[in-house]
């Protein structure tokens, strides 16, 4: 009887023994499916959105003479996509879209003309190709990174209010801005394949406008907007 009661002893720990086994055996299975750390050779799509927040300072309009007041950009929201490409373990090389940002265009002073706070509005266009160097500890889910790159920021659709275009302001226009990018971010491992990212990054995006005031030449000859951009999407490695 005592035998017995061994021998079923030995037989449960046999089988234990060999669940524990299995169990083992799949965490590690999930635990290679899982593998977070980005690759040489990663490609990785990241869509969600993108705020556009100008640090601004601007010189002040002039017409003929200094008017004595200078102009602000509002903040605005996009949805922002992103595509990066490892070329090496650490480092990978990303260019950020977007769709186009429309930002308010404000007196620097309230209503010095007689027609409204706000002067008008412009679109832009801020393609943005940077470097980015990843940290990769390989066994964490959190993968933070710094980079930095060029910006190139295209404007169109420069337009007055309407009010300001009674009063004799037209073709208004803003050079494209070359410039310095830099941002700081990271990406959060949901599993192998998905993935979230928040990243903040600053811009130095600097322009110049041009519009005519019943037909005399006036000129903001320093607009610097040098924008931070704050972006949350949901990425994908391919
Ligand atoms: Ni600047």
């Amino acid at each position: 009887m005592i035998a017995l009661v061994n021998l079923i002893t030995i037989k449960e720990r046999y089988v234990m023994k060999k669940s524990s086994l299995t169990l083992f055996a799949l965490a590690s299975l999930t635990a290679t499916q899982y593998a977070t750390a980005f690759e040489q050779g990663d490609l990785i799509l990241r869509a969600g959105f993108a705020t556009v927040s100008p640090d601004d300072a601007s010189s002040n309009i002039v017409v003929g003479s200094d008017l004595g007041v200078n102009v602000a950009v509002d903040s605005n929201t996009q949805i922002g996509l992103n595509i990066a490409y490892f070329l090496t373990d650490n480092i990978n090389i990303e260019v950020l879209a977007a769709t186009p940002f429309t930002h308010d265009v404000n007196f620097g002073v309230s209503d010095p003309l007689g027609t409204g706070d706000q002067l008008g509005e412009v679109t832009h266009l801020p393609p943005t190709v940077t470097v980015n160097y990843y940290f990769n500890d390989a066994s964490s889910k959190f993968q933070p990174y710094i980079g930095a790159g060029l910006n190139y920021t295209i404007f169109f659709d420069e337009e007055f209010t309407s009010a300001n275009t009674a009063a004799g302001l037209d073709d208004l226009s803003l050079d494209n801005s070359f410039g310095l990018a830099a941002q700081v971010g990271a990406d959060y491992m949901l599993n192998d394949k998905w993935f979230v990212n928040a990243s903040v990054r600053w811009i130095d995006i600097d322009t110049e406008a041009s519009f005519n005031l019943n037909g005399a030449d006036g000129s903001v000859d320093s607009i610097e907007i040098d924008p931070w951009v704050y972006s949350v999407t949901l990425g994908y490695r391919f």
